[in-house]
């Protein structure tokens, strides 16, 4: 009998937990900046040029290694952006890139491409 209740507490703490963490990630997304799939696409033409390309090596202005992004995390991608954007990681196209974007188009372009295959 004891044993079944402590069972049935540690349940009910596991389900209080749970909904927390639901109830959570809901408030951060109402917050955050909702990036849009189809508002990402005249926004892509920018970055295809070196994320698109077959080996991800882009020639201009010497060759050098693009990393994939297509499939990757949503966040990691705006954190990526923003990392460029304020100067916390620098490359040279990537950060006058970024400085273009507006937090509305780094969450557009996050979501398009976490989405693509
Ligand atoms: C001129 C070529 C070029 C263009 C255009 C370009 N990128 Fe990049 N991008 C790179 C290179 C090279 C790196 C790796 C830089 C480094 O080592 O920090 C990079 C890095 C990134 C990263 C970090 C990836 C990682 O795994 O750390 C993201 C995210 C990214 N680019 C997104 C974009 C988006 C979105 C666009 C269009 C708005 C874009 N890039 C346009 C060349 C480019």
């Amino acid at each position: 009998m004891k044993l079944r209740t402590s069972l049935k507490y540690k349940l009910s703490v596991l389900a209080a937990v749970g909904s927390c963490a639901i109830a959570g990630q809901a408030v951060a997304a109402d917050a955050a900046v909702v990036g849009n799939v189809q508002n990402a696409r005249d926004k892509v033409s920018m970055c295809i040029g070196c994320h698109g390309i077959e080996g991800y090596k882009a020639t201009f202005p010497e060759l050098y290694h693009v990393p994939m992004i297509a499939g990757q995390n949503a966040k990691y991608i705006e954190t990526a952006l923003n990392e460029y954007k304020k100067g916390a990681r620098s490359h040279p196209t990537m950060d006058a890139i970024a400085g273009s974007l507006s937090d509305q188009d780094i969450a557009d372009l996050a979501a398009y491409y976490s989405n693509l295959k």
